[in-house]
């Protein structure tokens, strides 16, 4: 590894990485990818154990001060989260200014931005303590943002947030209640969404992180920078992989099933046709994504608890996935089923309608992009980011009269 600052300051040399494929953009204590071995880490914890033996909040702990909580730790924390979780009522005002069939990743990357003009007692990025309250407040709110923002699209009553209930379980009233019934939280659907939660905390320096660093460094409030995650992850090659990936199964489902799966996958390898198998492939997984195997575990769990075992869809993916991974095409550039490929599957038989999935995922990263930012603020040594450039435009020219162009 170069520390290219100290070659830039000796020579004023500096490099050329489209994509960042080898520059490392910062250092940082809280996410590990062995993208080779298939491995992730969250502060030294193996993906798997934290998906079995831990719950969300305790991952929002890890990742934001670095050990799992105790159980003192743990009470405390979860109430505090549990406190913050309404949203000021200005902000169904702001939200009736969203046409009712707007994206919800539209209306999120609003939402959240707003937040920004309520908390005028944390907006001080550089100050610790307006850090921690930020946090609190933004990984408290996001699933009471993500509600508000489907029940507006479908015209239904906003669901205040029931305390007694678990983070993953609160979500699930707030989603699927009605003011008129009493909502039974099924807890395996409660866990498998949990799972969800967990396996998208964090994932070092991927765009949306990596936005909300750059967002940050200028030292802006926030929920300011947060918003900008939101704005980034919602692209088909990053959060709205899940999406599109769904929406794929559903294309090859219509066109007949199972059968189709060599003709489509015929498409994928033209490269003029510009398909790609979505949910497959990763910038640093070059072997199965550790999360895919556990986000397939709970697709299984999922559906055989709603009764759902011979859901075509699951079939056809994996069916896809087997197909994929014996395909020279595939096995040459190490392309492997990341975490998106059975997560729609999960998230569509839990009953969130396909346009919501990346907002699903912006709330379970939240947490991850806050620690990040913390991570960098923190640091005596953090500067404003500020890429360079290489040059390829017109060299010096005179400006003609306009008479003269
Ligand atoms: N389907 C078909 N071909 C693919 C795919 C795919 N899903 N992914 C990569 N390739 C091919 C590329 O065309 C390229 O082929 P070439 O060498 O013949 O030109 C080669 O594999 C290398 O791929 P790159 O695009 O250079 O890899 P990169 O690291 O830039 O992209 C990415 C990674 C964006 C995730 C890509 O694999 C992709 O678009 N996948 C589908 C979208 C997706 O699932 N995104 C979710 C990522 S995980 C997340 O955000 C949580």
């Amino acid at each position: 590894v170069i520390d290219i600052r100290k070659l830039y300051a000796q020579t004023g040399m500096f490099t050329y990485d489209p994509g960042f494929m080898s520059t490392a953009s910062c250092q940082s204590t809280i996410t590990y990818i062995d993208g080779d071995k298939g491995e992730l880490l969250y502060r030294g914890y193996p993906i798997e154990q934290l998906a079995t033996n831990c719950d969300f909040l305790e991952t929002c702990y890890l990742l934001l001060n670095g050990e799992l909580p105790n159980a003192t730790e743990k009470e405390k924390f979860s109430s505090l989260v549990t406190k913050h979780t309404m949203v000021n009522e200005q902000m169904q005002f702001f939200l009736r200014g969203f046409r009712r069939d707007a994206h919800p990743m539209a209306i999120m990357t609003g939402l959240v931005g707003a937040l920004s003009a309520f908390y005028h007692d944390s907006t001080d990025i550089n100050n610790p303590e307006h850090r921690e309250i930020s946090a609190i407040r933004l990984i408290a709110k996001m699933p009471t943002l993500v509600a508000m923002a489907y029940k507006y699209t479908i015209g239904q009553p906003y669901m205040y947030p029931k305390n007694e209930l678990s983070y993953a379980g609160n979500f699930l009233h707030m989603m699927f209640g009605v003011p008129c019934e009493d909502y039974k939280v099924s807890p395996v659907l409660e866990r498998a969404l949990d799972r969800i939660f967990i396996l998208h905390a964090d994932h070092e320096q991927n765009a949306s992180t990596s936005t909300v660093r750059l967002c940050g460094s200028s030292g802006t409030n926030p929920f300011a920078a947060i918003a900008a995650g939101v704005a980034c992850l919602w692209g088909p090659a990053h959060g709205g992989a899940n999406e599109a990936a769904l929406n794929m199964l559903y294309d090859i489902q219509k066109e007949g099933g199972v059968e189709k799966i060599g003709e489509f996958i015929k498409k994928v390898k033209d490269k003029n046709s510009n398909v790609k198998l979505m949910g497959f492939g990763h910038r640093v997984y070059k072997n199965y994504d550790p999360r895919a195997k556990l986000m397939q575990e709970t697709c299984n769990e999922v559906l055989t608890e709603l009764g759902l075992e011979k859901d075509p869809l699951f079939k056809l993916a994996k069916e896809l996935e087997k197909i994929a991974l014996e395909d020279e095409y595939f096995v040459s550039r190490k392309l492997y089923p990341n975490v998106d490929f059975y997560s729609g599957i999960v998230q569509r038989a839990i009953g969130i309608p396909v346009n919501l999935f990346t907002g699903i995922f912006a709330l379970a990263r939240t947490v991850g992009w806050i620690a990040q930012l913390n991570e960098m603020i923190g640091d005596p040594e953090y500067k404003i980011g500020r890429p360079r450039q290489l040059f390829t435009g017109s060299a010096p020219r005179d400006v003609k009269p306009i008479a003269q162009r």
